[in-house]
């Protein structure tokens, strides 16, 4: 059976958890579609070029192979046959994601690379374009959101765990200029489908987001 659900949302509106969470529930396969852009501009920086670099990014796009197996925690992440998912998070990757995310070469292979995975299974996948671009046919569409407070201390506390301290406020401006450049960008900018179900998470434990998924997987499920 195929069954895609696919989410949508600002960064740290708890997508990648919430996702993660009804996978792991259902058994289905989980798809990070942020880890894959990550894992590009990660390679773009090893390699000492320039994430606005247009052409050379393209070039690196076209020479590496990305890859995604499910991992206990999660996705793991491959760059030519290597783990690099522990290397994804920091906010070196953070600010070199932006401008690699909007380079159409960059979004063509990654988007065919998760069409293939997305063939005929059941799959919960997250990113910005989900909805709108890659299965725009998606059974269940969920866009997620949340008060920027409420996401730039979620993100602090992920931070705090990996041992990065940054002050708030900071945490707070990365956040939203990121919000700004997927929202405003020309290729597959993040916006809310006309038919995906709105989840604002502010007030909202991850264990509620998980059951508010599960439950909409359920009704469309009895159709
Ligand atoms: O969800 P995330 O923070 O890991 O995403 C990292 C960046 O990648 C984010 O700034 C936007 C971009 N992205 C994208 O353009 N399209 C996707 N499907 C997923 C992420």
């Amino acid at each position: 059976m195929r069954f895609v659900v696919a989410i949508d949302g600002t960064s740290a509106s708890g997508k990648s958890t919430t996702a993660r969470n009804v996978a792991q529930r259902l058994g289905w396969f989980f798809l990070d579609t942020g880890a894959m852009y990550r894992a590009v501009a990660y390679e773009v920086l090893r390699r000492g070029v320039d994430p606005n670099d247009f052409e050379r990014v393209a070039e690196v796009a076209k020479e590496i192979d990305i890859d995604v197996k499910p991992g206990p925690d999660g996705q793991i992440t491959y760059v030519n046959g290597e783990d690099v998912s522990a290397y994804l998070r920091t906010p070196e990757v953070d600010k070199a994601v932006t401008p690699v995310s909007q380079n159409p070469e960059v979004r063509k292979k990654l988007v065919a690379i998760q069409r293939m995975v997305g063939k005929n299974r059941e799959l919960v996948c997250e990113g910005r374009d989900m909805t709108t671009v890659v299965f725009p046919d998606a059974e269940l569409k969920i866009y997620m959101d949340a008060d920027i407070n409420v996401r730039a201390e979620r993100r602090k506390k992920d931070l705090e765990k990996k041992g990065i301290h940054m002050p708030l406020e900071e945490i707070k401006k990365d956040l939203m200029r990121r919000d700004l450049a997927d929202s405003n960008r020309d290729i597959s900018p993040l916006k809310k489908a006309d038919d995906a179900i709105l989840l604002d998470t502010t007030n909202l434990t991850i264990e509620d987001e998980v059951n508010f998924v599960l439950e909409r997987i359920k009704k469309r499920l009895k159709k």
